[in-house]
């Protein structure tokens, strides 16, 4: 008897690898798409909302989409150093095929919530914005969230500054209230997602398998990768796709489980994920932090995944 997929919400600010993200969820049948949802990150709220329903049209993702928040005290802080001026550049994307739907994500998300037969799995790639709304607004909705499957933090270091990594910066008082929810979390920081690299060599592999879908990756992959040539990366780190692949190939990952905390002020610690290694806090741990990742077999799942937009679905 083949297990029930997972009910998933999807919430991101596309953003090359939150779409890569979202590709490999979409292809995955060990997991059901209940809602997407955009953030403000990578790039204004309003350009990753156009992205977000653009790589829905691409991918064929049936569900509801809905627009979501700015940071909860700060603001936006779009990089298009990394993902160009769209927040998505690199690659011919299809007209949207849907609009947002008219209650904002934290209603979406708490109307779908409320609905789904079973627990569901959020899985946020971007700052936690409309996460940590989410559960301000209808705490009583956390004990139908199985758990939190997220990019963002790193416990060794940051990445936008040397302590914290650019989703939890941009909304460091959403994160805290995340971590602090006592929903089990899954985290995918940088310790696990630096070695998530899809390098030049396996862009072709990618591109090789010629669909549509395929072909609009390896595009992504190369604009990406400019901006970590840059940062004398080896390949491109497909940060936001290690949240999925905890969820549909969690054998290719090593986790630790520790007590996590978020930093929301400071000089130079803001937005750090402070991660009680030893168990010195007294704090019971509260999340499976991701630390190792089989990186050819994460690349062999991306390669799969492009695969099934070929095959009749
Ligand atoms: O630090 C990497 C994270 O920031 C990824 O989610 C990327 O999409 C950007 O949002
Ligand atoms: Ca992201």
């Amino acid at each position: 008897m083949s297990k029930q997929p997972i009910p998933v919400l999807l919430d991101g600010d596309p953003g090359h690898d939150d779409a890569m993200a979202w590709m490999l969820a979409a292809a995955s049948p060990a997991l059901k798409i209940l809602s997407v949802t955009s953030c403000s990150g990578n790039q204004t709220i309003e350009k990753t909302t156009n992205n977000a329903l653009r790589v829905m049209a691409l991918l064929g993702i049936n569900a509801p989409m809905a627009m979501g928040g700015t940071p909860m005290l700060g603001k936006e802080m779009p990089v298009p150093a990394v993902h160009g001026a769209s927040g998505l550049d690199g690659a011919d994307l299809p007209e949207p095929k849907q609009a947002p739907v008219d209650p904002p994500a934290v209603e979406l998300m708490a109307q779908v919530i409320r609905s789904s037969p079973d627990p569901v799995t959020i899985v946020p790639t971007g700052p936690l914005t409309n996460v940590a709304a989410l559960f301000a607004a209808h705490p009583e909705l956390k004990s139908r969230v199985e758990r939190i499957s997220l990019m963002g933090g790193g416990i060794a270091h940051g990445n936008w500054t040397p302590a914290a990594e650019f989703n939890i910066l941009v909304d460091p008082e959403a994160a805290r209230l995340v971590f602090q929810s006592g929903i089990p979390i899954l985290m995918a920081g940088l310790d696990v997602t630096e070695k998530a690299l899809v390098c030049p060599e396996d862009f072709g592999r990618i591109r090789a398998v010629g669909n549509p879908v395929a072909v609009t990756v390896a595009d992504w992959l190369e604009f990406f990768y400019q901006f970590h040539k840059t940062m004398d990366y080896p390949g491109a780190p497909i940060h936001d796709a290690v949240a999925v692949a905890a969820l549909v190939k969690p054998e290719i990952l090593t986790v630790r489980e520790m007590y996590v905390d978020v930093e929301v002020s400071g000089d130079y610690c803001m937005g750090c994920t402070v991660g009680d290694w030893h168990g010195t806090s007294g704090h019971k741990p509260n999340t499976r932090v991701l630390l190792d990742i089989d990186r050819e077999a994460f690349v062999d799942l991306l390669v799969e995944a492009v695969k099934t937009y070929g095959e009749v679905r």
